[in-house]
């Protein structure tokens, strides 16, 4: 992770250069307000990569009981494989492993191969498949999962 880049809790303010960079990502952004409830729930975690004042990605997860579900992951294309994508996915797990989650989970495109990377080397597994999940284009999701360790539970 860079000197610079810093992980700041995902608040209304950033929402702008975040709807910009969810447009640029995704053939189905999020809108604004798919994102303002998420951002003030107890039971969601989103965080922002700030360098220099600058966003340079966002993530985020929403946990249901000891369950955890990573929604959103975006790096913005100038800072792609400088461990941006990285840092925020630990940040997430150690925020799941405080909360006492039992494990983060996420769906990615069975053709990501630099989100399905990404997640491996950070320890999710392959586990499951679901047909013809997402749309423009059509495409199978993968299921990935990280299990946290028994007893990981960082304070
Ligand atoms: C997937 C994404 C979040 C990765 O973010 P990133 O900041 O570039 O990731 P990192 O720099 O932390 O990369 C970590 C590792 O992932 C793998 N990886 C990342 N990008 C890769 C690429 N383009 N090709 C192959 N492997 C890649 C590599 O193993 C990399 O480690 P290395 O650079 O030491 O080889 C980013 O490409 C992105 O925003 N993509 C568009 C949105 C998206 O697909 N989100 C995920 C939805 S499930």
């Amino acid at each position: 992770m860079s000197a610079e880049l810093t992980l700041v809790p995902l608040t209304v303010d950033l929402l702008p250069p975040v709807l910009e960079l969810e447009k640029v990502c995704f053939s189905l952004p999020w809108s604004r307000e798919a994102f303002l409830p998420e951002l003030t729930d107890p039971d969601c975690c989103w965080l922002a990569a700030m360098e220099r004042g600058t966003l340079a990605g966002y993530a985020g997860f929403r946990s249901v009981l000891d369950e955890g579900y990573i929604s959103n992951v975006a790096v913005s294309p100038v800072l792609r494989r400088q461990g941006v994508g990285t840092a925020l996915i630990r940040a997430l797990l150690e925020e799941g492993a405080r909360r006492r989650l039992r494990f983060l989970t996420l769906e990615v495109r069975v053709g990501n191969a630099p989100a399905r990377r990404l997640y491996e080397r950070l320890g999710f597994r392959e586990a499951g498949l679901r047909p013809g999940y997402y749309e423009k284009p059509r495409e199978d999701a993968l299921l990935m999962t990280y299990f946290y360790p028994e007893g990981d539970t960082a304070e």
